[in-house]
């Protein structure tokens, strides 16, 4: 096991990537903390990791409140003694032009996309700085390395986090913390398929079309990539962006 009682965050974690990351993480032997705004859909996944043997806490928690960001952080790590691991993940959009979104659609995403995993970065940092040890992996997207039609503001977000990543990279480095994005493709989740496929139902086959790999993404393509960056076999890799995107970029 890559990640045997290691203490790891997972924001997002009740659906989708998020989930598929926890128990990932799990599987290793992580004790994980599932925060989510979904209360209900965390405790859900903190139960199929119990009842797969593993170990790990719900953590109802809106990551737009850095309040409660803070002491649902220091509360795992009080009850675990440290935390070795955050994955940011929690992160939502509705696609529309540009030119049709208003301030306070401006101000909500980013206060999901941007501000909770900055917010959630510095929590976890103020431990894992005195602990000498940390790894922090962010899911961005590959809309923040490209651009994405119909997801400008959530493009700005997603890019911001892969600047802020690659600073405060250079920052914590001598502190023996790694931190990374992962950049998921066009990938189905419940995000996708309420957001995306049900308003514009051509768009996942057209995605197949133009993907090399021929499918879309799924959320087990990118849990192992986070896997691996939690781990020490990612110890000399820092600051980096990896896109999990079945080759439809290639960046
Ligand atoms: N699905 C894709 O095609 C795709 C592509 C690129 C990047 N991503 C990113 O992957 C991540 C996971 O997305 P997904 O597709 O699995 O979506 P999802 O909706 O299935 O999961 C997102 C989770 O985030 C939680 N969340 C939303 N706002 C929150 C908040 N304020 N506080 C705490 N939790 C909150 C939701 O409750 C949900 O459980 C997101 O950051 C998303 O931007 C997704």
């Amino acid at each position: 096991m890559k990640l045997k009682d290691r203490a790891a965050f997972v924001t997002g974690g009740a659906s989708g990537i998020g989930r598929a990351i926890a128990l990932a993480l799990a599987r290793e032997g992580a004790r994980v903390a599932v925060a989510d705004v979904n209360a209900h859909g965390a405790r859900r996944v903190a139960a199929d990791i119990q009842a797969a043997g593993g170990v790990a806490v719900a953590q109802p928690l809106d990551v737009t409140d850095t309040t409660a960001v803070d002491s649902s952080i220091d509360g795992v790590v009080a009850h675990w003694g440290g935390l070795h691991v955050l994955v940011n993940c929690a992160g939502w959009d509705k696609p529309m032009p540009f030119v049709e979104t208003t301030p306070e659609f401006w101000d909500t995403i980013l206060a999901i996309n941007l501000r909770g995993p900055l917010a959630c970065t510095r929590a976890a940092l103020r431990h894992m700085i005195k602990a000498e040890y940390g790894k922090i992996v962010t899911i961005a997207s590959d809309a923040g390395r490209v651009g994405s039609t119909g997801e400008a503001v959530y493009s700005a977000a997603k890019g911001g986090l892969i600047a802020f990543t690659k600073t405060v990279a250079r920052e914590v480095a001598r502190h023996h913390i790694n931190v990374n994005c992962v950049c998921p493709g066009p990938s189905d989740t419940p995000l996708f398929q309420k957001e995306f496929a049900e308003k514009s139902p051509r768009l996942a086959e057209s995605l197949k079309r133009v993907i090399p790999w021929g499918r879309l993404g799924v959320p087990d393509d990118v849990a192992p990539a986070v896997v691996f960056l939690a781990s020490d076999d990612a110890g000399f890799i820092t600051g980096q962006t990896l896109s999990v995107s079945g080759g439809l970029t290639m960046v």
